[in-house]
């Protein structure tokens, strides 16, 4: 799949795709997270979490509820920032960046699918996919032609395209998500939950769907509490209690 050209641009420079780069996506060092709440309880969700995931992985993340999967997830997709620790995405220092530089990140590398799918419930398939690129030096012509490219890639029926996102099933809207999270060709696609809100079939045939563009190069990290889901990824990163308990290949899975 050519969602972009071989080159993009990024703060004008010229920069290559996505699917074209390669080492470490994530690199995560001694990741602490503390939330104060009003009263001044603490809570700590994170105690140390390092953690390296490279061009072209899958990876599930699962542990109990609680046990510090969002706010891991918030932070490696630049939402968050960490209390302590150091974080680099793509090669950049994430503690470096201001909150401009946060957001073009946010914007051209990452990808974002939630368990409520969060589309706009008004406004048509096409609409959803196309609005990522607003901020983007990309023509309205350009625009059209990703979004229907994406939708392609996500293989949603065209009649569909100019319906209203809350006109759609559960599977339909997530592929719609999925779509949305394609358009700027992220290197990586993080997933909180995903088929958290879809009946065993229809997540399944959304994880054929991940499994397919992780196939074409996409880095995928998605948080999970079914383990049928975690099966199609290749590589299980087990969180309890703020720290990683276990981290291993799946055997015998996907190749
Ligand atoms: N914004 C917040 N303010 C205060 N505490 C928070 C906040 N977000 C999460 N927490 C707390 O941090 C801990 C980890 O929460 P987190 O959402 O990361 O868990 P999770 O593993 O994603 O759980 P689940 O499987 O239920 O989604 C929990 O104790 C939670 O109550
Ligand atoms: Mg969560």
């Amino acid at each position: 799949m050519s969602l972009t050209a071989d080159t993009m641009e990024v703060s004008g420079r010229p920069v290559l795709s996505a699917s074209k780069m390669a080492g470490a996506v994530i690199e995560a060092t001694g990741l602490h997270k503390v939330y104060q709440a009003a009263g001044g309880a603490e809570t700590h969700a994170l105690r140390g979490v390092s953690l390296r995931v490279e061009q072209g992985e899958f990876a599930a993340i699962m542990g109990p509820s609680g046990s510090g999967k969002s706010t891991l997830m918030h932070i490696l997709g630049c939402l968050d920032t960490p209390t302590s620790g150091t974080y680099r995405i793509v090669g950049r220092e994430v503690g470096d960046l201001d909150e401009t530089e946060l957001a073009e990140v946010r914007r051209e590398t990452i990808g974002f699918v939630f368990q409520a799918f969060n589309l706009l419930p008004r406004a048509t398939v096409l609409r959803n996919v196309t609005l990522p690129m607003l901020y983007m030096r990309v023509s309205a012509d350009e625009r059209a032609d990703r979004a229907a490219e994406a939708l392609r890639a996500v293989a949603l029926d065209e009649a569909l395209w100019t319906h209203r996102s809350n006109e759609l099933s559960g599977g339909q809207m997530q592929r719609v998500a999925i779509a949305r999270a394609l358009v700027n060709d992220p290197s990586l696609i993080m997933a909180d939950e995903p088929t958290g809100n879809l009946d065993t079939a229809t997540g399944e045939a959304v994880m054929a769907l991940f499994q397919r563009l992780n196939d074409e190069g996409r880095t995928i990290v998605l948080i999970t509490h079914e383990p049928n889901i975690a099966a199609f990824a290749r590589r299980t990163i087990r969180i309890q209690d703020g720290l990683i308990a276990e981290d291993r290949l799946n055997g015998g899975g996907h190749s």
